[in-house]
Order: structure tokens, then sequence, then C-alpha cells
């Protein structure tokens, strides 16, 4: 497949005619599956909302490109799970470039909403989209297969990030990409564990607001070491520019080693440092169920 960077010209908020729209798709990417997924009008054109989802779910394929050819080329039928798929742009775009014209592979979306699951599997019947899977259900009680090549999850809320991260090392993965969403379970333990903190640390969360940023930072910090400490090679960077989404951190892991030990240390003392315990720490680490 060619490079399937999104092109990064034009102004985020503006509409884009159906003349210009070219320039806002990726090399291989169709004008009719997006007319059907209802990101563009009937009339080709491109509104301004659907144009900052695009870019977002454009810049995911961009850069998990490397991670679908890696298990392309080394697994005869590779499986992308994508959770809290919502309504399954991601996987359909996925598919679409790297799927429909292979015999082998599936794309898995996850999803709580039935109306949603409801309707992508409706699109993907009309689209003859075959390997496309649909479940309803929660992240952390979703049946997966047992191995899951690549995992994704775009803007999954709060605590269902740390769900991904646990059915990601559950099912193996070998490629997560994540970006989180709002973030509120860490904020609250933040909050309720300011008397064991150091004093030190406390101005760094005494503000509402600054536990709410700072609580946010401090998951994802602890979201990428627990990856790391599960084996993941870990990076962190940035999905799109923050005109098109204020939620826009990327942890991307690759499966390289069993566990890392170091990582687990560093893991421990963050942990102990700030007093908190977010969900995948506690299911991952053996503390709760999933
Ligand atoms: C902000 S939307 C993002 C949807 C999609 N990933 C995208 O970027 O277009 C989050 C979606 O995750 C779903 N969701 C949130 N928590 C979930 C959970 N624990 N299990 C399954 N789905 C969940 C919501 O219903 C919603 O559709």
């Amino acid at each position: 497949m060619t490079d399937a960077r999104a092109p990064t010209t034009g102004k985020a908020r503006e509409k884009v005619d159906a003349r210009h729209l070219r320039a806002e798709l990726l090399p291989e990417q169709s004008p009719e599956l997006l007319k059907t997924l209802h990101l563009l009008t009937r009339e080709g054109h491109l509104n301004a909302d659907a144009r900052r989802k695009l870019k977002q779910v454009n810049h995911l394929v961009g850069l998990v490109q490397p991670a679908l050819d890696d298990v392309f080329s080394r697994f005869p039928s590779p499986v992308v799970a994508d959770v809290g798929s919502g309504n399954a742009y991601l996987g359909f775009v996925l598919y679409e470039l790297f799927f429909a014209r292979r015999d082998a592979g599936e794309v898995w979306s996850i999803e709580s909403r039935a109306d949603l699951v409801a309707r992508s599997t409706e699109r993907a019947q009309t689209l003859g989209y075959q390997r496309m899977r649909f479940e309803q259900a929660a992240i952390d009680t979703a049946t997966l297969p047992e191995r899951v090549h690549v995992l994704t999850a775009l803007h999954a809320c709060d605590t269902a990030t740390d769900d991904a991260i646990v059915q990601a090392v559950r099912h193996k993965a070998d490629h997560v990409a994540l970006v989180p969403c709002c973030q509120a379970e860490v904020a609250q333990q933040l909050k309720d564990a300011r008397a064991a903190v150091r004093p030190e640390m406390l101005s760094l969360f005494a503000h509402p607001w600054h536990r709410r940023e700072f609580g946010s930072h401090l998951s994802n910090v602890v979201r990428a070491l627990l990856l790391e400490s599960q084996g993941y090679q870990v990076t962190v960077t940035e999905l799109a520019g923050w005109e098109h989404s204020l939620k826009n951190e990327l942890i991307l892991g690759r499966r390289v080693h069993k566990e890392n030990r170091e990582a687990r240390a560093r893991l421990d003392q963050l942990l102990a440092a700030t007093g908190v315990r977010p969900k995948a720490v506690r299911v991952l680490l053996g503390e709760a169920k999933a």
C-alpha cells in the first residue's frame, strides 16, 4: 500500500467542497465508503465536524500502517480489534485500505451502544465487508478471538482505555494504539490520596483544575509504563493537531518482550509516590476482576 499519512493542508474548521475533497483523503480511500458512513454528504461535501473526525481517523490509520504491514507479513489471518468503536469509522477505513482486497484477516469492533452496533452491522452488509465483526459489549467483558494482533482504542472514555490495555495484554496483541479520552478515575484517586502523599507533591494537584489535568497526564504515564512492564516498546506522540481534537495523545506499543522488570519497578515507584491505582493496574497486577 502507498503511504497512508493524511494530508495536513487546509483549515480544520472549514467544510470542504466535493471538488476539493481529494486532498483530504488517503491515497486509496474512496468517497463512496465515506458517503455510506455519512462522513460525506450525498453530494460528496465534507462538513466541518465530519472533517475533524476524518482527520483523526486518517492520521491514526497512517500511524498504525507499519503495525498492519508487520502483522500481514507475519500472520496468515491477522485480527484487528477496535474497542469503544462508536460508528466504527476506523474499522471501516482500515477494512477498505488493508483487508478488502485480501482474502484473510478480520476487523472486530466492540461497542456498548446497541444502536451503533446495529447501524454498523447493516453498513458492513451493504458494503459486502464480510470479515468485519461487530459485538455489542463492554470492552472489559467482550469476547474477542483468543489472539488479537492489533488493538486500537480511539477516544474510549475514562477507564475504557484501561479496559483496552487489559484486553490487549490478555490477547497478546502485537501492537496497540490508544488515544485516551477524558479521565476521571485518577483525579478522584489523587484527591483521596492527599493525606498519604509527600507534601512537596501536593502542589501538583491541590486545585481541582490541576487535579483533573495532572490526573489525566498521570493516567497516561501509568498506562505507558504499564504497557512497558508487560513487554511493549512504547512511543507516545501526537495524533493530529490540536485544532482537530483536544484529546490528542497517542500511545503506540509494540510487543517485544515477555515482560520488562525495570519498567515494572519504575511503575511501582510512581504508583507509590502518587497513591493512585488506575483500573488497568488493578486488573493486570492482580487486585481486581476485569
Ligand atoms: C468518544 S466515542 C469514540 C468512538 C470512536 N472510537 C471514534 O473515535 O469515532 C467513545 C465510544 O466508546 C463507547 N464506549 C465507552 N466506554 C465503553 C466501554 N466500556 N465498552 C464499550 N464501549 C464503550 C461509547 O459508547 C462511544 O461510542
